[in-house]
């Protein structure tokens, strides 16, 4: 069968290739993929900065945003032709506290598993195995719009972090700011909106969908710097990766804010008062700024609520571009009007 590999650390190393079946041991449950999201983090894999083989291997098969229609469901409760999601992140073999309690996205000794990231294979394949207790299933109504899950998921993981640490102290949020209007940010400010608050959104583009995605939505749209904006928002959902932006945030959240770091970015150098500025920003203002990554299956569950109470069109204008996987060079190739672009493996 046709997957896309990729050698761990050397750029460029990415293509479609032929590869074998997908070996049991990934799963009883057989899946045809129908379709696989490119993101950020398959971008920093590809560039050879990121990313683990799978112990033995020299490739690792891509693609961690799944959407897959059963084949063989084994002996679960599947039946075939439904429209399933792989979970990310598998815990350690230990396994660690969290882990252990199914929490592997807050696993705290780094021996975690990622499929298409870390030492697993991915889904950007014809076929997929899946292990039955690390699927999801998802409403056929939403078609390719369910390969967005993924994405959510990590969204809402961080507001549901953001909403344990408000429980510190007496908090009635208001104001959201949400930095970067890629997939992430976007999805955090449909979260924002849909729980009520005000929702503002940052970023560089001036022209292409974002402006009108983050209007659609009923929050405001910004370009310019944090500093500009005028506005001392309670929560800041950070998804630029950005130093300077995220130092920018720090000044202009609330006395009591919270901070959450989800982008990850190229190691800049800040000003040399820059740390110390932020430690007194941080104390002074008693806040919180912390970094959330993956998602547990609570979160899967809390993401298809999220994508089911969304516009349909909205969710659709998300998915900027669909590309068949033997152009998958032109797939990880970025464009400036990209928001969602999606490898179809097959028809949903
Ligand atoms: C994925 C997460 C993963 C993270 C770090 C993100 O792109 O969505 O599931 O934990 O990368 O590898």
């Amino acid at each position: 069968m046709q997957a896309v590999t990729v050698v761990p650390g050397a750029a460029g190393s990415a293509k479609l290739d032929d590869v074998g079946e997908p070996a049991l041991e990934l799963g009883s449950v057989l899946v045809e993929t129908l379709a696989v999201g490119v993101c950020g983090t398959d971008a920093e894999i590809v560039s050879g900065n990121y990313g683990w083989a799978p112990p033995g291997e020299e490739r690792l098969i891509l693609g961690h945003e799944s959407l897959g229609r059963v084949i063989d469901p084994g002996v679960t409760g599947l039946a075939v032709g439904e429209h399933v999601v792989g979970i990310v992140r598998r815990p350690d073999r230990v396994p660690c506290p969290n882990c252990a309690v199914g929490e592997w996205d807050m696993c705290s000794n780094g021996g975690y598993t990622e499929r298409g990231i870390k030492q697993v294979h991915g889904f950007m394949a014809e076929r997929c195995r899946i292990e039955p207790d690390y699927l999801v299933r998802v409403d056929k109504r939403l078609g390719i719009l369910a390969v967005l899950l993924e994405p959510t998921t990590v969204v809402a993981k961080a507001w549901e972090q953001i909403y344990a640490i408000g429980q510190r102290t007496f908090w009635d949020p208001n104001t959201v700011l949400v930095t970067g209007a890629g997939p992430i940010g976007l999805l955090a400010a449909l979260i924002g909106v849909q729980l009520g608050m005000d929702v503002h959104v940052l970023d560089r583009a001036t022209t292409g969908p974002k402006p009108a995605l983050v209007r659609q939505l009923g929050a405001s749209y910004h370009t310019g710097t944090v500093s500009d904006l005028g506005i001392s928002p309670d929560i800041v959902l950070e998804c630029t990766g950005a130093l300077p932006v995220i130092l920018q945030a720090a000044d202009a959240v609330a006395p009591g804010g919270i901070v959450c770091l989800t982008g990850i970015g190229p190691a800049t150098t800040a000003p040399a008062n820059r740390p110390a500025g932020l430690t007194n920003t941080a104390v002074l203002k008693n806040l919180v700024i912390f970094g959330s990554v993956n998602a547990n299956r609570r979160h899967y569950y809390r993401a298809a609520k999220v994508l089911a109470k969304a516009d349909r069109s909205w969710l659709e204008q998300l998915v900027t571009r669909r590309v068949l996987p033997d152009a998958v060079d032109d797939a990880l190739a970025k464009r400036s009007d990209d928001i969602k672009v999606v490898l179809e493996f097959g028809q949903p």
